[in-house]
């Protein structure tokens, strides 16, 4: 653990917004007392199979063992994990006797671990809780177990949402699998367990939580309270997503992206858009990480959405201090991209043969396609995704 002075100079707070979340250097020490907090006696502690062989993950585990509570592990969370890692997850919990999770990880582990949490108990299978309409309702909300979140990454901010993103490996399309209990009971926000994050982790999960500030902050829906929860998420990626990238155990930097990535997540309740209805199917077919196949395409789609977003990504570019207007804050996001060394391309993420005809189908039917400011048409996205490629 660190406990130099750059580790107490990162500001400690308790927040109940929108859930209960303990921010600060050290807390994993509270693990145990979260789960208290949250009802939870037996914990399934839910992580992906590169971080549960981790320190930090032993860290987590040591807290839960020392505080007498008896837990069991599901370390086989795949990136953008499928319903075959839910039922497994599933399956561990019942068989287990466990009563809440421990959500630990990136997005693909903290997704499945409110995912096992909403699903242990339910009778209907899992895609007749897709985020259309008020099909949530058809879940047994009393049956669905509490969740302790311990983001690992500084990204998709999945912390503090409601959703969970399920990879259907049969169409290989992401779904988003909705309900309000999903909402962890307990969030532990702490900056130290993401300074091992490798750059390019560092870079993408980064730039995910820009995308989802932007997105959120461009979507038509009327929101003035994301609206300006977005705009200070854009300032602290745009002054310490570098330093994070560039100088791994910078805490101050690690903790002020901790943040950033929560309050995309709390903006984009506003809506999404076309960077999320593009990269969705990208990432699912290619298996692309889902941060840094936004930060590809996210140029792309503020120039197309400039009609509709001029005025107010203008409004955007003088309070993050970047000159030129619109056109100055499309060159911060394509040099910042730069200075992560993202690829231009999708082909420089790996992209080979795509199918675009596919991909377009694919893009107009995501949910998020719907809150892009201009609407999606079917040639409109096969340029932008040409244009991406
Ligand atoms: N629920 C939501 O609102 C929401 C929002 C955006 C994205 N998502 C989903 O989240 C997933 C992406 O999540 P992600 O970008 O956090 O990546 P991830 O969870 O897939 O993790 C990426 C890699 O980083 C590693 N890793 C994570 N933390 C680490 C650490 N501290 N040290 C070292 N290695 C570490 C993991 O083992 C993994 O190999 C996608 O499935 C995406 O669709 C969900
Ligand atoms: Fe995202």
């Amino acid at each position: 653990m660190l406990t130099d002075a750059a580790a107490a100079a990162v500001p400690r707070a308790n927040w109940s917004y929108p859930t209960a979340i303990r921010f600060g250097v050290g807390r994993i020490s509270e693990l145990a007392e979260a789960c208290a907090a949250a009802g939870i006696r037996r914990p399934l502690l839910v992580t992906d199979r590169g971080l549960s062989g981790l320190p930090i993950t032993q860290r987590a585990r040591a807290v839960l063992a020392g505080a007498g509570l008896d837990h069991g592990l599901f370390g086989a969370v795949d990136p953008n994990p499928n319903e075959r890692n839910l039922a497994a997850g599933i399956a561990a919990f019942r068989s287990g006797g466990h009563d809440g999770v421990v959500a630990f990880g990136g997005g693909s582990a903290l997704d499945l671990g409110k995912l096992v949490a909403l699903m242990a108990d339910q009778t209907r299978p899992v895609w007749d809780l897709e985020d259309i309409g008020d099909w949530w309702t058809r879940a047994d909300a009393a049956a669905i177990k509490p969740v302790v979140a311990v983001p690992t990454t500084a990204g998709t901010g999945s912390e503090v949402g409601r959703a969970g993103v399920l990879t259907n490996s049969a169409s290989e399309e992401k779904k988003i699998i909705f309900h309000p209990k999903m909402l962890p009971a307990v969030v532990i926000c702490d900056p130290e367990l993401t300074v091992g994050m490798p750059p390019a982790i560092t870079a993408g999960t980064g730039m995910d939580a820009l995308a989802h500030c932007i997105e959120a902050y461009s979507s038509p829906h009327y929101h003035p309270m994301s609206q300006g929860i977005a705009l200070e998420g854009m300032r602290l990626v745009k002054t310490f997503l570098p330093r994070a990238f560039a100088i791994g155990n910078d805490l101050e930097a690690r903790a002020e992206m901790m943040s950033a990535a929560a309050m995309g997540a709390v903006a984009f309740q506003k809506g999404l858009g076309a960077v999320h209805a593009i990269s969705h199917p990208i990432s699912a077919v290619h298996h692309t990480h889902h941060g840094t196949t936004n930060a590809v395409v996210l140029p792309h789609v503020l120039v197309f959405n400039r009609p509709a977003i001029e005025a107010r990504i203008e409004r955007a570019a003088a309070y993050l201090g970047l000159a030129g207007g619109f056109d100055g804050f499309v060159a911060f996001v394509v040099e910042l991209n730069e200075t992560l060394g993202i690829p231009r391309t999708l082909r420089g993420l790996g992209v080979a043969d795509p199918d675009v005809d596919r991909l377009v189908e694919m893009a107009l039917r995501d949910p998020t396609a719907g809150g892009n400011p201009i609407p999606l048409t079917p040639e409109a996205t096969r340029a932008l995704i040409e244009a991406c490629l």
